[in-house]
């Protein structure tokens, strides 16, 4: 089949509809899945991939302990055990933990650029281990307590939700007060990288404003293990460069200087980021979703849900009033310099779904953009593209302007199934499960033709494939295989 150009948007299908997949075909899937995992897991963590990410990666974390689940409730558990244990004093959670016994070069920006440890000192970065200073999706409270339900004689035997409940509210405190940087009540992220979603158009005008670093001033270790053409350009990776260093030399603070900036023989700013600050609809979603999972696991421990049950009201109140735009159908970013909506659309804004409480017209116009010309889910397209099929910047390989992810569909898959979209989500978990059997767990597809890009056997795909192949809807939060001696009961 001859791909369509780059731009084009399909009236049709593309990619017919799945045929039942035998189940000799979904036991090869789960077994090379778990391979994917086995070989990815370093003793206390999981590389998102050896060459491309060869550390602990926040919001993979929390996708990776979501399948591993299945594998080892004990090694999912570990997992978020070991990416809470770099949390800073301030209560963020690195996006990246270094491992110290890769070598600096295999991975820019080292922790010889972050030096979170010196430069992060005031804002509580641990001593004695190396992370970034920018924070990625809040997954983490969803994905401990789908690990929890799991496995919960485990889990209470090892006092799992005691040890990472703290942790996680200080994670959302931190998010909720240090990041609330619009006075609105949501998040705001500083840095491209912290949704996720690294080069999607939403930000190109926003970095527009960024001078960026020279070239000559780094050297772009992701282009030794991915192809140009699916990765951010080289004006891009110079943008994000000067935004982290001037994070970094600002010491990671996200406020004033407590007097305004205008500390008298001085020039400090007034904000620590003047140039890049914007709330997300896809991270204050994953917040408000993992707010509830907050109360859920406070349930557990005993303790009162009502305080995460408020919060979580007050986001959901929030994100309506700063990112709903009626006449898109969706959500969209706020950018909180130019104080005003940013116009792209990104799978971001349809990730709201998720949250429970919204108004029916909001879930009605939502589920029509899913489907409609921009995101063509189930009609155009088999799995949610990252970016609308037909916005100016959209292309299908490079990295978060178009390709369709693994983590945002299975979210999407989780969100429609949460409305009673039934039949969507089984034609989402099937499209899914058959692209990532295709394309040897790749780390993003081709929308139209589920194609691989980027690196393979990517851990959050292995992962999220064994999520979804353990069921349908709920059962497979009880489903475990134990498969590692030893490690699955105790
Ligand atoms: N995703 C970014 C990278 O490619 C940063 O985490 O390295």
């Amino acid at each position: 089949m001859t791909p369509p150009p780059p731009t084009a948007a399909p009236a049709v299908l593309r990619t017919p509809p799945s045929a039942p997949v035998p189940p000799a075909d979904r036991r090869t899937l789960r077994r090379e899945a778990r391979r994917v995992l086995l070989r990815n897991w370093t003793g206390a963590a999981t590389v998102p991939s050896h060459g491309l990410y060869p550390h602990q990666w926040s919001w993979d974390s929390a996708f990776i302990a979501i399948g591993l689940r299945h594998l080892s409730p004990l090694r999912a558990q570990r997992e978020l055990e070991t990416l809470l244990g770099a949390q800073w004093g301030d209560g963020r959670i690195p996006h990246i933990v270094f491992n110290p016994a890769v070598p600096l070069d295999a991975y820019f920006p080292s922790p010889d650029f972050w030096r979170s440890s010196t430069a992060g000192a005031d804002a509580g970065a641990p001593r004695g281990l190396e992370t970034s200073g920018i924070v990625q999706p809040p997954v983490h409270a969803l994905a401990a307590l789908l690990v929890h339900r799991t496995d919960p004689a485990l889990s209470h035997g090892r006092g799992f939700l005691a040890r990472v409940y703290p942790r996680l509210v200080a994670w959302h405190r931190y998010l909720t007060a240090q990041r609330d940087l619009g006075g609105g009540g949501l998040a705001a992220i500083v840095h491209p990288w912290e949704p996720g979603m690294d080069n999607s158009p939403c930000w190109d005008r926003p970095l527009s404003r960024v001078e960026p670093a020279p070239p000559t001033a780094f050297r772009r270790a992701d282009l030794d293990h991915g192809a140009a053409a699916d990765r951010p350009t080289d004006l891009d990776y110079g943008r994000y460069v000067r935004l982290a260093t001037d994070y970094r030399d600002r010491g990671y603070r996200d406020r004033g200087y407590g007097d305004g900036g205008t500390t008298p023989g001085k020039t400090t700013p007034a904000t620590p980021h003047p140039a890049f600050a914007v709330e997300d609809p896809g991270v204050n979603a994953l917040l408000i979703a993992s707010e509830h999972a907050l109360a859920e696991i406070a349930t557990a421990l005993g303790a009162d849900p009502a305080p995460h049950r408020h919060r979580a009201r007050a986001l959901t109140a929030a994100l309506l009033e700063r990112l709903w735009d009626p006449a898109a159908g969706q959500f969209l970013c706020r950018d909180l310099v130019a104080g005003k909506l940013l116009p792209d659309r990104s799978a971001a804004g349809l990730l709201p779904l998720l949250v429970p409480g919204l108004p029916r017209t909001v879930v009605r116009a939502l589920l029509g953009t899913a489907r409609g010309t921009h995101f063509g889910l189930g009609t155009t397209v088999p799995l949610l593209p990252s970016y609308d099929l037909r916005g100016p910047a959209f292309d299908r390989y490079r990295y978060w302007r178009g390709p369709a992810w693994f983590n945002v569909n299975w979210l999407m898959e989780r969100a429609l199934r949460r409305c009673g979209e039934t039949t969507a989500a089984d034609a989402l978990r099937t499209a899914a499960l058959d692209a990532a059997a295709a394309s040897n767990f790749a780390e993003y597809v081709d929308p139209y033709t589920a194609e691989g890009r980027g690196t393979r056997d990517f851990s959050w795909t292995a992962a999220l494939a064994l999520d979804l192949l353990a069921g349908p809807g709920r059962d497979r939060d009880n489903h475990h295989d134990t498969v590692l001696d030893g490690e699955g009961q105790r």
